[in-house]
């Protein structure tokens, strides 16, 4: 197998031990691109475009819909909105993730979230809750109530802790599904956890994994080059066009395992068959590839470079 090793303990993703003067540059950067955020509600109605692919990759390939579904999420990260729209929309889901979310902001949570994620994620999380956290579920509950229905904050379906430790009962889950964590969970947990996934799926159930596939233009996870930006070639930047690939003078405020597309491929194939990869957007960075800059990537084929979010629908190999 040609996979890179990886024999890291999961440990929270969502701070690194960079410089200090890198991490608050970093942070900054996705404060303001956060804040351009809230005049759109263009992330939020993500959530509800990804709902939608789930109920169309699964009819395409099980017969059945979202409603009355049991469904698993893998990391649902800071803000469970995708979880949240799901189980509004008649979906039986639980999710885990490493970190404590904050979804009340109690004193009792937030000295949780201290305790397990450490005074970095607390802060960012706090702030992030009273600034963008509590208009964006506005935002999504209006938008579901537009589609009939009603959301409801659920924390019985957040649990904590490494996916790849869980017990979940065998054939029971419909689906499983996971946006931009992949990446982030060491190569030798991976194969634990793919291993385990597919002995939850029922035989008619599918994963969803979509992980950001490193050497694409946004894989090397740093702010300036994250997805809503990229287009945008008035930006200032420190970095270059595939820096991570190129010149690797800057590291992102979290971990990668830094697989690629090909890597992916290989880490599935024991137990699942790959129905289908859908790359959500092929062109981005397409205008970044000069001659100059295509030349010294040579050795990366082109469904690298233009992968970034690559969804992987999976069916569990029948033993
Ligand atoms: C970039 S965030 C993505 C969050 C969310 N899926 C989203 O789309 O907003 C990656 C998340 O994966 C979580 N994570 C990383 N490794 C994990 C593991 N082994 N088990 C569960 N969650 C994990 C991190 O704690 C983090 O919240």
């Amino acid at each position: 197998m040609n996979l890179p090793g990886g024999g890291r303990a999961p440990q929270p993703t969502s701070a690194a031990p960079i410089p200090i003067h890198e991490k608050l540059s970093e942070l900054w950067s996705i404060f303001r691109m956060r804040l351009a955020d809230l005049s759109r509600p263009a992330s939020v109605e993500g959530v509800l475009a990804d709902a939608d692919e789930y109920e169309a990759a699964l009819r395409q390939y099980s017969g059945r819909g979202l409603a009355g579904a049991t469904a698993f999420e893998i990391g649902f990260g800071a803000r469970p909105l995708r979880l949240f729209a799901l189980a509004a929309s008649g979906v039986d889901v639980t999710g885990s993730d490493l970190d404590v979310p904050l979804i009340r902001c109690s004193p009792r949570e937030f000295a949780a979230m201290l305790r397990r994620n450490g005074l970095e994620r607390a802060i960012k999380s706090a702030l992030r809750f009273a600034i963008f956290d509590v208009k964006e579920r506005r935002e999504l509950k209006k938008l579901l109530r537009a589609r009939g229905r009603e959301m409801k904050i659920e924390t019985r379906r957040l649990i904590v802790g490494d996916a790849a430790e869980l017990s979940i009962p065998e054939q029971s889950l419909d689906f499983i599904y996971s946006e931009d964590v992949f990446e982030h969970i060491p190569v030798d947990a991976l194969r634990v956890l793919t291993a385990k996934m597919a002995g939850w799926l029922k035989p008619s159930g599918l994963a969803l994994i979509r992980p950001n596939i490193f050497p694409g233009i946004v894989g090397g996870h740093l702010a300036e080059w994250f997805p809503q930006v990229v287009n945008d070639r008035s930006r200032r930047r420190r970095s270059q066009p595939w820096e991570h690939l190129r010149h690797h003078r800057f590291r992102p405020n979290t971990y990668l395992n830094e697989l690629s597309r090909a890597s992916y491929r290989e880490l599935f194939a024991p137990n699942f068959e790959i129905l289908e990869e859908r790359v959500k957007d092929p062109e981005l960075g397409r205008e970044y590839l000069t001659l100059e800059v295509a030349e010294e990537l040579k050795q990366w084929p082109h469904e690298e470079l233009f992968s970034n979010q690559t969804l992987f629908i999976l069916r569990p190999r029948q033993a």
